[in-house]
């Protein structure tokens, strides 16, 4: 029996209660596929820190180096909560960002997808949606201002400072463009390069890369965008983007308001892939104003698992099958309390009976 070893992270807030559903979603693949899918936990995030001393203990580390993919949960607190925690141990310092660069997941994957059944979560129009939205948002994910060398410290003048350094080398950003042009190639082949080089002279390193690369690419057309044009194009015409490639902050913001153009953030699920090793999160926080009261939707950590098992074991049609389960679940009328207002003619159903229906819509599902 083929066998692989998941690392789980459930993280803090609402972590734990959606991983549950990720999880029983990942063993019903495995039972119907004949694979085994370990799952090993591991403490990790701010909960880690309150009981180990360390938001990203050695064990958690130890699995990294170990497993054949990683479930993680969202991570962190509110920030009066936060604030508890010495800034280097903050799960965000402490935890995320030195497991990115641990695993050198530099190609980030972040789905904004909002098919026709799910529309009525979006605040854009109908016209607006036309026949729903589907983007990929390809983000780097462990350059730029996010690893960059910080400095803070008094000026000559006695004032306080901070330097925080944006850089990129060439091949850092050859290699987040080659997985932009590799999967626009598979997709509508158009890829939007989003930039601020009237600005940033990092920009204009990134789009001298992007003319060399696209060469290999000629069926991708490339259109160059400003990062602050493409926020607003975001609300006005999602329509005209299949793939878009940007720098890691960029990226984090962007992939925000992909989320707000969908409604919620509880409807992204993300991929987060090096060269070697690979791991998959929603895109969002942990949501600690809801947590512990069943209410948060599993959507972006059960779309998480759709997504491990696409590009981490090549089970596409499996991965089909559970984005297709999640949107059957919302086609018959369910929803659950934090994605939808009570009174509305949703049926609220909790976190773990949300996960049954999916379980169900899945196991009547052809296998593979
Ligand atoms: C994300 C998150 C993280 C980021 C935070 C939690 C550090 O916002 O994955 O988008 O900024 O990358
Ligand atoms: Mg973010």
């Amino acid at each position: 029996m083929t066998h692989y070893k998941i690392g789980i992270f459930a993280g803090d807030g609402i972590g734990p209660e959606i991983m549950r559903e990720g999880c029983r979603v990942l063993s019903l693949v495995g039972e119907r596929n004949g694979i085994q899918f370990e799952q090993i936990e591991a403490p990790f995030g701010a909960s880690a820190y309150f009981s180990h001393g360390d938001p990203f203990p050695e064990e958690a580390k130890a699995l990294c180096d170990t497993v054949d993919a990683i479930l993680k949960g969202p991570i962190g607190l509110s920030h009066a909560e936060s604030q508890k925690i010495p800034v280097d141990m903050q799960p965000e310092r402490g935890a995320l960002l030195p497991m990115r660069r641990r695993l050198n997941t530099y190609a980030n994957f972040r789905p904004v997808y909002l098919p026709k059944s799910l529309a009525h979560f979006s605040p854009l129009k109908p016209e607006v949606i036309g026949d729903g939205i589907d983007i990929v948002m390809v983000r780097e994910l462990v350059g730029g201002l996010y690893f960059g060398k910080k400095e803070t410290g008094t000026n000559a003048q006695g004032k306080r400072y901070v330097n925080e350094v944006l850089e990129y080398d060439e091949d850092q950003i050859r290699n987040i463009l080659v997985e932009a042009f590799k999967i626009s190639q598979r997709r509508k082949k158009v890829l939007h390069n989003i930039h601020k080089s009237n600005v940033l002279k990092s920009s204009v390193l990134w789009n001298e890369i992007v003319d060399e690369v696209k060469d290999d690419y000629p069926d991708v057309e490339v259109v160059h965008l400003l990062v602050d044009a493409a926020a607003t194009a975001l609300c006005l015409n999602p329509g005209q983007f299949d793939v878009m490639v940007m720098e890691n902050m960029f990226g984090d913001i962007l992939s925000d308001q992909g989320g707000g153009i969908l409604g919620s953030l509880g409807l992204m699920p993300s991929a987060c892939i090096g060269p070697e090793r690979a791991y998959y999160e929603p895109s969002h926080g942990s949501a600690p104003d809801i947590a512990g009261q069943n209410i948060a939707n599993p959507y972006s950590m059960i779309g998480s698992v759709a997504m491990m098992l696409e590009y981490s074991f090549d089970m596409r049609t499996e991965a089909q099958n559970i984005m297709r389960a999640l949107q059957a679940v919302f086609d018959d009328g369910y929803s659950t309390a934090d994605l939808s207002r009570q009174g509305s003619s949703v049926k609220m159903i909790a976190t773990n009976e949300f996960g049954d229906k999916v379980l169900e819509k899945l196991a009547a599902m052809q296998v593979s």
